[in-house]
């Protein structure tokens, strides 16, 4: 062959392979399935130990895949803790970490919520082609000026589709389950109406024996201003289902307020046909389960079917639904090429009791406290990741990780890149899930309490221990309790938690639970731990920047002009008890 022609048998076959080698690797991006539980403690999954409640499908991920068994929750609590993940940045940074004691968003309409010029890891794999969905419980805000920005929705954060709860399973949202807001209400009103009603009848009685002249008006004012409460309440208990408690199909409100009939079968199958309708583009599925938060509920069935009450019946239900993921992916030939992820949002909460004394929270195996708190039942959550052929089924790791990782690492594995205009926290997990890299690029860890720094973890480089350094810890409640049971939920500041100096320190390779102490006498390098973690901490402080506050009581409150409402609901009722079918608009 003359030169020109080999010349040009070359820059062809050279094309050839780049365009087969780009199509590949468009064709070899893997989907990802992100199932988040709420509030499931890590003492709950069989695979996890735990004999009785049976996760089989949980269990199912964990043998063919790998298994975190120091995986933390960036935060204890659900908003700031979802944050974090759709963010891989500690809430700090993003302003969802509250400075009061409400850590989360409590109504539909108010004002707070993940900002704009955060970005999601749906965001950016949403630009790499991914189709993208959230079907479940979101927990980070809707509107912020008027109800149809939509400004902090899940559509506005890289989601495609949306099904579910825009703010959170709640005691509230069902009927006769009791209220999360019960010594609330009871400090707001009733109190200040047994005060009035007393104050009522004393100057009634000193008026009426005509020992002092007491106006009438003064009398009404009362009078009127008991009934006002009295009403604010009625009104409270009378709207707080149908306005805080529905479900969304995309923007439109589906159901008002939501039934909790078959809600898992509900979401389930919506997840299942998303799956299926995505089967031939990469796509990215975060199921938010709304169990096990309560209130707690279960299908037929599933109920009265565990050997753990109303709660076992929802954990086994939850699994169901994750088994019904697998089976799709299964079905469709997509499992060698899913990355799926399993995880809790944070620790079970151990406060969870009913009035009648059942236990509605989850366990947190051989952990101290739980939800709410910086113990290690507060954050050490189930951890499974399962890619067959890429990830060895059945490895453990016991290096510390976090669910900020999530964000880097899928990133990575679509091919996007890091945004570089902020700090992420999280680190790639891949390393690490292949063997590669035996230690957690995480040498700390910082462990915030809504918006304080409680504790700082520090794996040395060149050591086993695992020390944890607490500045201040919860005040449990009664004394010796594993949680913070008047209060509901232990709370981050003032007298409610007692402050360390030096840090209360712990080696957590020695001492999982948290029970001893180290001090300079057992430890002689006490006081250098210490330091370099103070160190650590102080240059950590550096680089939190002042953002808006998402949980100011502003942001908190609820704001009538943001509620909304079903559109074909008569009048204010704001009731929608069918819900509206998918009007063949999901992608
Ligand atoms: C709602 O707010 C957005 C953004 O602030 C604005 O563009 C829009 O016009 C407002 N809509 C209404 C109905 O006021
Ligand atoms: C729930 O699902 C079951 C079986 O799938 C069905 O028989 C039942 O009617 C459903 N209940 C409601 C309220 O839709
Ligand atoms: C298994 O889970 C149930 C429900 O949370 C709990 O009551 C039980 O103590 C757990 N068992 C173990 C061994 O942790
Ligand atoms: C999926 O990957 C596993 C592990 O590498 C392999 O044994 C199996 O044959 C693969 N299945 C398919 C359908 O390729
Ligand atoms: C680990 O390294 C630090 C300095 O980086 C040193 O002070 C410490 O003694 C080392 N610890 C061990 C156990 O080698």
């Amino acid at each position: 062959m003359p030169w020109r022609q080999k010349m040009m048998s070359f820059l062809l076959l050279l094309l050839l392979s780049l365009l087969s080698e780009a199509q590949s690797r468009a064709a070899s991006k893997p989907n990802f399935v992100l199932i988040m539980a709420d509030d499931l403690g890590i003492g709950d999954p069989g695979c996890y130990g735990n004999k009785t409640l049976r996760t089989p499908n949980i269990d199912r991920l964990a043998r063919g895949g790998v298994k975190l068994t120091q995986h933390l929750a960036a935060s204890p609590l659900c908003t700031p803790s979802r944050a974090a993940f759709m963010t891989g940045r500690y809430p700090v940074r993003s302003g969802m970490a509250s400075k009061s004691r409400v850590g989360v968003f409590l109504f539909s309409a108010s004002s707070g919520g993940l900002p704009n010029n955060e970005v999601t890891f749906a965001t950016l794999l949403k630009k790499e082609g991914y189709a993208t969905a959230l079907i479940g419980k979101w927990h980070l805000g809707t509107h912020c000026h008027n109800n149809t920005d939509f400004c902090h929705h899940p559509s506005s954060h890289g989601f495609d589709y949306f099904h579910g709860l825009p703010v959170t399973n709640l005691r509230d949202c069902k009927a006769g389950e009791g209220s999360v807001f019960g010594s609330g209400i009871r400090l707001l009103v009733f109190v200040p109406l047994q005060v009035l009603a007393l104050a009522l009848l004393t100057l009634c009685a000193l008026r009426g024996l005509g020992l002092l002249q007491v106006p009438v008006a003064l009398l009404v004012c009362l009078a009127l201003l008991g009934a006002g409460l009295l009403g604010a309440l009625a009104c409270f208990l009378h709207w707080f289902r149908p306005l805080n408690c529905f479900l969304m199909r995309g923007r439109d409100v589906s159901q008002q307020p939501l039934s909790y009939d078959n809600l898992t079968q509900r979401l389930t199958e919506d997840a299942v046909q998303f799956v299926r309708r995505n089967a031939d583009t990469p796509f990215l599925l975060v199921f938010s389960c709304i169990q096990v938060h309560t209130a707690l509920f279960a299908s037929r069935d599933f109920a009265g079917k565990s050997r753990h009450g109303a709660y076992g019946d929802a954990a086994e239900e939850m699994d169901w639904g994750v088994g019904q993921i697998l089976n799709v992916l299964e079905e469709l030939g997509l499992t060698n090429n899913t990355l799926v992820y399993f995880t809790s949002d944070q620790g079970a909460h151990v406060e969870e009791v009913t009035t009648k004394g059942e236990r509605h929270g989850g366990s947190n195996g051989i952990y101290k406290g739980g939800k709410g708190n910086n113990w290690e039942g507060g954050i050490r959550v189930p951890g499974l990741l399962r890619w067959p052929g890429v990830l060895q089924a059945g490895l453990e790791v016991a290096e510390p990780t976090s669910n900020m990782d999530l964000f880097p690492t899928l990133l990575s594995l679509a091919g996007a890149a890091l945004p570089e205009d902020r700090i992420i926290d999280g680190r790639d997990l891949m390393p690490l899930l292949q063997g590669q890299s035996q230690r957690s690029d995480h040498e700390f860890l910082f462990h915030y309490c809504n918006f304080y720094l409680n504790a700082v973890r520090w794996h040395p480089r060149n050591s086993t221990s695992i020390w944890k350094a607490f500045f201040f810890t919860p005040n449990f409640s009664p004394e010796g309790a594993n949680g913070c049971f008047p209060t509901h939920v232990c709370f981050c500041h003032g007298n409610f938690v007692t402050r360390h100096h030096p840090p209360l320190l712990f080696d957590l390779s020695r001492d999982p639970r948290e029970r001893s102490p180290v001090t300079p006498s057992t430890e002689p390098r006490f006081w250098d731990i210490v330091a370099t973690m103070q160190d650590a901490a102080d240059r950590h402080a550096h680089t939190v920047q002042e953002v808006p506050n998402q949980l100011s009581l502003r942001n908190l409150l609820w704001k009538p002009w943001l509620q909304m409402c079903c559109a074909s609901s008569s009048g204010l009722s704001c009731q929608c008890p069918r819900e509206q079918p998918d009007r063949g608009r999901s992608p």
